[in-house]
């Protein structure tokens, strides 16, 4: 059913992006009390609190933009989520554009597809949906012209900024002519009081070490652009946590802050931050959000462009 192609000669670019990159296989270390991918350059979790911050963030994101699709697509045959995550997403793609087979492509198999494939749920993973381990970072495994509509979103503390052009181009080779590629992402929140800001500053510390951009909400369009992409359209959301009226603004103070709680172990090993101060000012910043003077606001674009 599946017509995707692994490349199985790699190009010398990516060749060479290999040595640059570290394998990564998904294997998975403990590091602060939370799991994460061991060899590659992703400053998040990947364990079970972090399967469920990124289930609600999903619902978050589609209160926020009033949808999961902003590409205007219409009958796609073929689907790709680059860094898939929770995979949920996919399987909703899978279920709502029933006619596509749809990928989802990460480091690590999301949890619900392991529990499904453990216990033999039949029938509780869509049957046109499947799952391709894998580093984006060292190009992706198909072959030219695959897909009608690639997807990616909230890579940012993936992708070191020297890395964006490539994988964008990537997602472009491996859409169809006529096809979508589409970007989700966020620029660092601002505002907040002493305590968030405080965060504010310790995760900057952190995108600088790794050279990752805080602003690509502000850059997903123009890199759609530079990759050759057609018709390129944006739609951009600002959430403020001292909106109580606003669900989307609810639910990303919760984002927010459980963000904090899995930033730790990238913080704590850099020695930003002590375990027991960032857990004083995840606690002082929870009863700040809500207040105007404190109010936080993150910036969401999506971006879409179409393949000539
Ligand atoms: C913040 S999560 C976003 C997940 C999903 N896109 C969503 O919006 O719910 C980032 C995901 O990207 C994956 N990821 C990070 N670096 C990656 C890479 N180099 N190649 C493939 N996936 C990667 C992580 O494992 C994680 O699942």
């Amino acid at each position: 059913m599946f017509r995707f192609f692994r490349r199985n000669k790699q190009s010398k670019s990516d060749q060479n992006t290999a040595s640059r990159t570290e394998q990564a296989s998904g294997r998975l270390v403990v590091e602060a009390g939370r799991r994460r991918v061991a060899d590659a350059p992703y400053l998040l979790p990947a364990d079970f609190d972090e399967t469920n911050r990124l289930d609600m963030q999903h619902f978050m994101l589609r209160t926020a933009f009033h949808g999961d699709v902003m590409a205007p697509i219409t009958v796609p045959q073929a689907i790709l989520d680059v860094g898939c995550g929770t995979g949920r997403w996919a399987r909703e793609q899978a279920l709502r554009y029933n006619q596509a087979n749809v990928i989802g492509f990460d480091l690590v198999e999301p949890q619900a597809d392991v529990i499904a494939r453990q216990i033999d749920a039949l029938g509780s993973i869509p049957s046109n949906y499947v799952f391709v381990q894998g580093n984006a970072l060292q190009g992706l495994p198909f072959s030219d012209g695959n897909f009608d509509y690639a997807h990616m979103r909230f890579l940012a503390l993936a992708i070191p900024e020297a890395q964006w052009m490539r994988l964008v181009g990537e997602m472009a080779r491996v859409t169809k002519p006529g096809g979508w590629v589409e970007l989700v992402e966020f620029n660092t929140p601002i505002g907040g009081g002493p305590a968030f800001q405080r965060v504010i500053q310790l995760w900057n510390q952190l995108g600088d070490t790794f050279k990752m951009d805080g602003r690509n909400a502000d850059h997903v369009a123009q890199r759609l652009q530079m990759a050759g992409l057609t018709h390129i359209d944006e739609r951009r959301i600002a959430v403020n946590t001292a909106d109580r009226s606003d669900r989307a603004a609810r639910m990303a103070a919760v984002d927010l802050d459980s963000g904090i709680e899995s930033s730790g172990p990238a913080l704590i090993k850099l020695g930003l931050v002590s375990p027991d101060e960032l857990t004083a000012l995840r606690m002082a910043a929870r009863e700040e959000y809500a207040q105007p003077a404190y109010n936080v606001q993150w910036q969401f674009c999506a971006a879409f462009g179409q393949k000539a």
